[in-house]
C-alpha cells in the first residue's frame, strides 16, 4: 500500500464517491433501476464487507415490482397491527410505501446469537456494512438510493409475511432507482469532532 501522501487514482475515486454519496428519497427516484446484473454487483459489494467469522450474518431480499401489490397488503396489514383504528388514508399512505422506487431490496441481519466469537455486535456491524457497500456500488452506479426501516418492519405481520426466521431482524430497505433532481447534501459532523486520543492512563 502507498503511503497517503502518495495516494493513487483508484483510491482518490473510491474517497470522493464515499465523500459526496447522498441519500435520495424513493420520492425522488424513477425507472430505471439497477438491472440484474448490476443488482448481482450490488450483492457482490456487500460480500466484500467485513464479517468476523466468516458468518455471513445477513442477506438480502428483493422485492420485484410484480409483487408490490402484495408488499402494499403486508404494510396495510402492519399498519392495522399497530393502529387498529388507523383511518383509510392512513392505509393508503402505508401501501404507498410498497410501490416507490423501481428496486426495492430488504436487508436481513440473520444473528447467530449463541455464537461467543464473534459477539453479535460484531455480526450487526457487519451488516451495516454491507449496507454500506451496497449505498456506495449504488452510487458508483449513478444510481440513487435511500435505506428505510420503519415500524412496520417490527410487526409480526410482517415478519410472518416476510417469512423471518426468530433470530432474523429485518434491518431496512434500500429503495434505489434514477435521482430526478440533484440530492440534498447533508451537513456532515466536523471530522476533528468525531475523534479523541487516548492518554495512556487508565482510570
Ligand atoms: C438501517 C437504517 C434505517 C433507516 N431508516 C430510515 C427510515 O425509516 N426513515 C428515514 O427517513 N430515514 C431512515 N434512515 C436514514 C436514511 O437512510 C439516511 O441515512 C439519512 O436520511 C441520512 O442521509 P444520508 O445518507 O445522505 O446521510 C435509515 C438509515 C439506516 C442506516
Amino acid at each position: 500500500m502507498e503511503p497517503a501522501e502518495h495516494i493513487n487514482e483508484t483510491e482518490t475515486t473510491v474517497l470522493e464517491a464515499i465523500l459526496s454519496r447522498h441519500s435520495v428519497s424513493p420520492k425522488r427516484v424513477v425507472s430505471p433501476g439497477p438491472t440484474p446484473a448490476q443488482i448481482m454487483q450490488l450483492m457482490a459489494a456487500a460480500a466484500a464487507a467485513p464479517d468476523h467469522g466468516k458468518l455471513q450474518p445477513w442477506r438480502f431480499i428483493e422485492f420485484p415490482e410484480t409483487n408490490r401489490t402484495a408488499l402494499a397488503d403486508v404494510f396495510a396489514a402492519a399498519l392495522h397491527e399497530r393502529l387498529p383504528n388507523a383511518d383509510n388514508e392512513a392505509v393508503t399512505r402505508a401501501r404507498e410505501k410498497a410501490s416507490r422506487a423501481p428496486v426495492l431490496l430488504g436487508l436481513v441481519l440473520r444473528l447467530h446469537r449463541h455464537v461467543d466469537v464473534p459477539h453479535v455486535d460484531d455480526q450487526m456491524v457487519s451488516g451495516g456494512a454491507a449496507l454500506q457497500n451496497v449505498l456506495l456500488a449504488v452510487h458508483a452506479m449513478g444510481f440513487g438510493a435511500r435505506a428505510l426501516s420503519g415500524q412496520a418492519v417490527r410487526t409480526q405481520s410482517f415478519r410472518a409475511a416476510l417469512k423471518l426466521a426468530d433470530d432474523e431482524i429485518f434491518l431496512c430497505f434500500i429503495a434505489i432507482g434514477t435521482p430526478t433532481s440533484a440530492p440534498k447534501s447533508r451537513l456532515r459532523a466536523k471530522p476533528e469532532t468525531l475523534l479523541t486520543r487516548w492518554d495512556g492512563t487508565s482510570g
